[in-house]
Order: structure tokens, then sequence, then C-alpha cells
């Protein structure tokens, strides 16, 4: 399989970027190049990026939010990972790299997704619901928010007093073990292309 060029889009502490950049060292997910870490917001993801000399591009949201994105995406992108990503791709975006863009969701999708449906809010929400397990899911990104295909994810059981952020933590060991498998999974799907 030829190495892919991925680019990774950011906007926290970047916990999940930092286990793909480990992933990719170990040689865990040999089929990948990180070429880029981009943010829409100060965060510290981007410290962890060029702690690993990686390239990083910060940028301004707000107005040409979109056409900064696309011009900070090298033309040679095979590959793009939202890994904690708050900000919406436009239409343009999600069809230039229709099947090549994949996210990270804090949940069971297609449970408790779409609009509004990040960090905190998420975990609130299933709480609230009386649900009794909740989980994360890598999915492939089409314009319609957290809609995508599935490619993978992983359930865990909500707890007596779970609160969310008892939740998150436990949400994040699952993404670190998902997250990986489904860039692999997901790249090999490309290379069948
Ligand atoms: C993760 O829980 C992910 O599911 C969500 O944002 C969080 C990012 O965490 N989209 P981190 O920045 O990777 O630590």
């Amino acid at each position: 399989m030829t190495t892919k060029r991925i680019c990774i889009l950011v906007s926290g502490g970047g916990t999940n970027l930092q286990r793909i950049i480990d992933a990719v060292l170990s040689g865990e997910i040999p089929e990948a190049e990180i070429i880029k870490v981009i943010a829409d917001r100060p965060c510290f993801a981007t410290t962890r990026a060029e702690n690993h000399g990686i390239e990083v591009a910060q940028l301004k949201r707000g107005k040409n939010f979109q056409q900064q994105l696309l011009d900070a995406i090298p033309p040679d992108t095979d590959f793009m990972v939202l890994a904690g990503f708050l900000s919406i791709l436009n239409e343009e975006i999600c069809t230039r790299f229709k099947g090549r863009i994949i996210n990270i969701h804090p949940a069971l999708l297609p449970k408790f997704g779409g609009a509004g449906m990040w960090g905190a809010h998420v975990h609130k929400a299933v709480i609230e619901a009386g649900e009794t397990y909740s989980g994360a899911t890598v999915h492939y990104v089409t314009p319609g928010i957290d809609e995508g295909e599935i490619i993978l994810q992983e359930a865990v059981a909500i707890s007596e007093g779970e609160t969310p952020d008892s939740l998150a933590k436990k949400i994040h060991e699952i993404e670190y073990r998902i997250f990986p498998k489904a860039i692999k999974k997901a790249l090999a799907q490309l290379q069948e292309k």
C-alpha cells in the first residue's frame, strides 16, 4: 500500500491527535503520513503537532473561514481526519474530499448527533435521556452533520451517578482504541477505489 498523506483538523486538547501521531510513529498505521495539522482556533493540539515537527496552520473563525480552510489544505492531501474539530465543513470541501474525510463523535450515532451535539452537550443529553449505553463513533463526513456512513463504533455502559465529565473520560478511552483502527479501515477502502 502506498503511504497516504493525511491532514488532521483540530480545535481542542488534541489527545486523539496525539494518539494518531503515536500510532503513525510506532508503525501501527504505517499506511499514513501526517503532513499538516489545521486548527480553527488557538488550542493545545497545535503544540502537540509542533512537538513532533508537524506543520501547523491556525485559522480564524468567521468571515472567509471555509476559504481559509480550503487554502490551508495542501493540494496533495489524500485524506483528512477530524479529531475534535468543532467547525462545520461546507459542501464544497465535503464534495471535493468525498469518501476521504472522517470524523470522531463521542456518542453512538445516529443517536445524539447533529447541530449543537458536541463535547459536554452530548454527554449531558445522553445522561438526561436515561440511556444505559453511550460510546464513540468514527464516520465519513458528508454535508449533513454526523450523518455519514459509520466506519467503527464501540459502546460503554453508563454507570449509576455518571456525570458528563466521567462519561467523557470513558469515551475518550474508547476513542483511543477505535480511531487508529478506523483510519486503517478507511485508508484500505481508499486504496480499493
Ligand atoms: C473527542 O471526544 C471527540 O469525540 C470530540 O471532541 C473530543 C476531542 O478530544 N469530537 P481531544 O481534543 O482529542 O482530546
